[in-house]
């Protein structure tokens, strides 16, 4: 039986000029390089220059991603973009980038997931894709975190950076079996009685403010652990896969025990997990089509892959797919 799959045949990021290393950080807070690293395998972040906004970040990404898949902006019939930290209240952010790749048709929105915005963005894409809604979209990850994070709270500020990633995703035809190429299958979480322990303390409708991020780190750490591997498993599961089969895992870079943890339940050696959460700490919705960029450009990921990803964040929100490259 044929059927229609969707398949990443682009991928892009953008990180921000200014990085911010750990010892720069020691010298406004009461942290420390080695506590940071040892924590969480952060060395350095990336913030935006005043003047740059999700969109900007957003488009340096699609733009990268476009050429790589040799599509024009103006022949995509949708845009998601996953965002926390958006342009402005309305309109959407995927508008912006929109207007800039001189798409005229079509649809452009955001989803809100936080962390697992990507898995979100890309689910929805895919299911467009499916469905015959789309046959070519841009899904992209974008996040201005130090616009939201409170400079003193030594718990969360060094936690998080600036940055962006795309990919293109384009309608293949396939037989609905787990040997065809593109996206394979999709799981999507949400729990919000804890919508207290990672949230910003501000909002249109609330308080008026944009506000600071907050966290209960230990809380989050555990939820992360268990239903990350959960979610892993539901993937495998729907796809008749084995743990054995996975050749690349490109998580959520959050922390890089909580990856160590996912990666140690799936048996995989660390030669199959993608990190890059070093180099730029968690970008949140950003953080997935980054490390997917990253690892697709040096060769590691190739085509006939078999990649899994997977994310946890605010909400609480989780997610997984699995895909052939
Ligand atoms: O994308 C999803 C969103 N977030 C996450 O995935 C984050 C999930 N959580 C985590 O990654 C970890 O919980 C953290 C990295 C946030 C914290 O690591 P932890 O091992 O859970 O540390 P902790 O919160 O239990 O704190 C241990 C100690 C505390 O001191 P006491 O109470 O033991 O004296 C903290 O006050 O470390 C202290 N601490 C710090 N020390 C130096 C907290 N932040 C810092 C810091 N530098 N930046």
């Amino acid at each position: 039986m044929t059927l229609v799959r969707s398949r990443i045949t682009g991928t892009g990021s953008y990180l921000p000029e200014q990085i911010l290393t750990n010892d720069e950080l020691a010298a406004r807070v009461d942290t420390s390089d080695e506590w940071i690293v040892q924590r969480t395998g952060i060395r350095q972040r990336h913030i935006a220059a005043p003047e740059q906004k999700a969109s900007d970040l957003a488009l340096a990404a699609a733009r990268r991603a476009l050429a790589q898949a040799g599509v024009d902006g103006a022949d995509l019939d949708l845009i998601v973009v996953a965002t926390t930290t958006p342009d402005q209240t309305f309109p959407a952010t995927a508008v912006f980038v929109q207007k800039a790749l001189g798409m005229t048709g079509g649809a452009a929105f955001d989803v809100q997931a936080v962390c697992s915005g990507f898995v979100y963005a890309l689910t929805v894409a895919d299911n467009f894709i499916r469905l015959g809604q789309a046959s070519r979209a841009l899904v992209i990850g974008a996040e201005l975190f130090s616009r939201i994070l409170d400079w003193e709270d030594r718990a969360t500020c060094v936690l998080f950076g600036d940055g962006a990633g795309a990919v293109v995703l384009e309608a293949v035809e396939g037989q609905g079996t787990s040997a065809d190429t593109g996206i394979l299958t999709t799981h999507l979480h949400s729990d919000g009685r804890h919508h207290d322990l990672l949230y910003v303390d501000g909002g249109v409708s609330s308080t008026g403010t944009i506000g600071h991020l907050r966290m209960e780190g230990r809380e989050v750490f555990k939820h992360a652990v268990t239903k990350l591997a959960e979610v892993v498993d539901e993937a495998l599961t729907a796809t008749g896969l084995e743990s054995s089969d996975i050749d690349w895992l490109v998580p959520h870079q959050a922390n890089r025990r909580i990856i160590d943890a996912t990666a140690r339940k799936l048996d995989l050696p660390a030669d199959k997990v993608v990190l890059t959460v070093d180099r730029h700490a968690n970008t949140s919705a950003a953080s997935i089509p980054l490390a997917l960029d990253v690892a697709a450009r040096d060769g590691r990921i190739k085509p006939g892959d078999i990649v899994l990803i997977e994310a946890m964040g605010g909400g609480f929100t989780w997610a997984s797919a699995l895909l052939r490259w």
